[in-house]
């Protein structure tokens, strides 16, 4: 079973998604660790009360490397195979990346790469878009940069504000990142370049997701 390391800063929407659907027997893995920059998210609260591993490692007093190979020890400490980030707000070095090569996603909330980041959904708001959405991708240097696993699109319905387009938005993101992860546990996700394929479903597989 793939072990998950998720990262996050602040509610922790996605990081409860990804537990009910592993609860659910929607996704085949299991959450190593949980990892918090900021001491009181509620991510953190959230992951304490399902008794999952929860850390907080602040950034205070150490530079960007050093709070990374913080993180990064944690992460290996707990055997995780694949980081998860899930609203965590800090760009991550060069060195974390390597530490996980290929092996760290992350969720967006807009299709990609249009509107990368801060406040998203209010920049496809402002820009008229009809159709938002979400984005699954891994993650490399650049900011909401990375190849591209899985996209779910959402209507911009009239009258739409920031906070009524955000919530349609979430939950696709909730969809989508139990169902992008579950194809990488499946091991279906392969990439070339920038672009990711997903491979069709072995019979194993083939009930789990009718
Ligand atoms: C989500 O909108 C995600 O796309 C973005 O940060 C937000 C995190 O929400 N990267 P939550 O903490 O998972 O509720």
């Amino acid at each position: 079973m793939i072990r998950l390391g998720i990262l996050l800063s602040g509610r922790g929407s996605n990081l409860i998604a990804i537990a009910d659907a592993i609860a659910a027997g929607r996704l085949n893995a299991e959450i190593a660790v949980v990892i918090s920059n900021r001491p009181y998210a509620p991510g953190i609260e959230a992951a304490q009360q399902r008794g999952l591993h929860a850390h907080v490692i602040q950034a205070k007093g150490l530079t960007r490397e050093e709070h990374d190979e913080e993180i990064v020890r944690a992460l290996k400490n707990h055997g995780v195979e694949l980081v998860v980030l899930a609203g965590y707000m800090r760009l991550l070095t060069a060195h974390f990346i390597r530490a996980f090569p290929n092996r760290i996603v992350n969720i967006h909330p807009s299709l990609l790469p249009a509107f990368p980041g801060l406040d998203a959904q209010k920049q496809a708001l402002d820009y008229g878009v009809k159709i938002a959405g979400c984005t699954v991708h891994f993650v490399t240097e650049g900011l909401d940069d990375g190849p591209i696993i899985l996209q779910k699109q959402v209507p911009v319905l009239e009258g739409d504000t920031e906070e009524t387009l955000s919530t349609r938005i979430l939950e696709q993101e909730h969809a989508a990142y139990a169902e992008a992860l579950e194809m990488i546990a499946r091991g279906r996700v392969a990439m070339e370049g920038r672009r990711v394929s997903i491979s069709e479903c072995d019979p194993l597989t083939v009930r789990h997701w009718k």
